[in-house]
């Protein structure tokens, strides 16, 4: 099996903080994993790490077998690193079809100048684009709420919204950081199915952040738990659910 993403000893300090630390993390191809942890554990720190928000204070990341550490975020989005975020950053204010539209722009490598002077291949960019946004809207089931400001909506169509618009990007592997947080159980199930299908039908890899164990153990491969900033355990679902190391952290995190 190849391996699609590893961090080496990945660290991430804030002054005296150690938000991540020591993180070996191998993600193989046409997987679904899951990084889980009590909250403050590190998770999203290691997904602004990996993503190139931040930059960290040890250690390297490789994707596709390339060290991207010092590689800038947008670069990384653009060899095919694919991420939402843990509160939503969509454009409120524009529609269902305006967000993707801007994904499938932003994943299109154009000639900034050609849409500038609109010249013939920036207008068939722009078909494309729109081709593209227009397949997005129906593979995620959003016709219904195409012209609705993203803003309107229900929390978890805005979060199918993002998780498009992070599609739009043509990612190879789609960094997930919390998709059901505030969802109901409908919600939370519908969502699991999407990201299977994105896993099995698109082939994207899959790197995600997620609280709800019921969806971490329905469709992980993989589980990687943090604690503290640091992996604790690896595993399939069921070597994870019985680790006793796991079920410590998390039940010290309750207490
Ligand atoms: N910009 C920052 N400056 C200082 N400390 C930070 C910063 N970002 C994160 N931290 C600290 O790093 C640690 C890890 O935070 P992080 O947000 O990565 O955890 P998390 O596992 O995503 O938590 P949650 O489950 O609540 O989302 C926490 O102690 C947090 O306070
Ligand atoms: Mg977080």
């Amino acid at each position: 099996m190849s391996v699609l993403l590893t961090t080496i000893g990945l660290g991430k300090s804030y002054g005296g903080v150690q938000a991540v630390r020591g993180v070996d993390l191998s993600v193989t191809t046409g997987s679904i994993h899951s990084v889980i942890g009590p909250n403050g554990a590190g998770k999203t720190s290691l997904f602004n790490l990996i993503s190139g928000a931040i930059r960290p204070t040890a250690g390297r990341i490789i994707f596709d077998n390339r060290d991207i550490t010092a590689l800038p975020a947008h670069r990384r989005a653009a060899i095919g690193l694919g991420r939402t975020f843990q509160n939503l950053a969509l454009f409120r204010s524009e529609t269902v079809l305006e967000n993707l539209l801007a994904g499938c722009h932003a994943g299109m490598k154009t000639d900034p100048l050609s849409v500038l002077f609109a010249l013939p291949r920036a207008g068939r960019a722009e078909a494309k684009a729109r081709d593209e946004a227009e397949a997005l809207i129906a593979w995620l089931d959003l016709a219904r709420v195409r012209d609705s400001a993203v803003g309107s909506l229900a929390y978890g169509i805005q979060k199918r919204v993002e998780l498009g618009r992070a599609l739009a990007m043509r990612p190879r592997l789609l960094l997930l950081d919390e998709m059901v947080s505030g969802m109901n159980t409908e919600e939370t199930a519908a969502i699991a199915r999407l990201v299977l299908r994105i896993n099995q039908s698109l082939g994207i890899t899959v790197l995600m952040i997620e609280h709800d164990m019921g969806i971490v153990m329905d469709i992980s491969d993989r589980i990687t738990v943090l604690n503290f900033g640091e992996p604790i355990a690896e595993g399939g679902p069921g070597e994870i659910a019985a680790n006793p190391r796991v079920i410590a952290a998390y039940l010290g995190a309750a207490a």
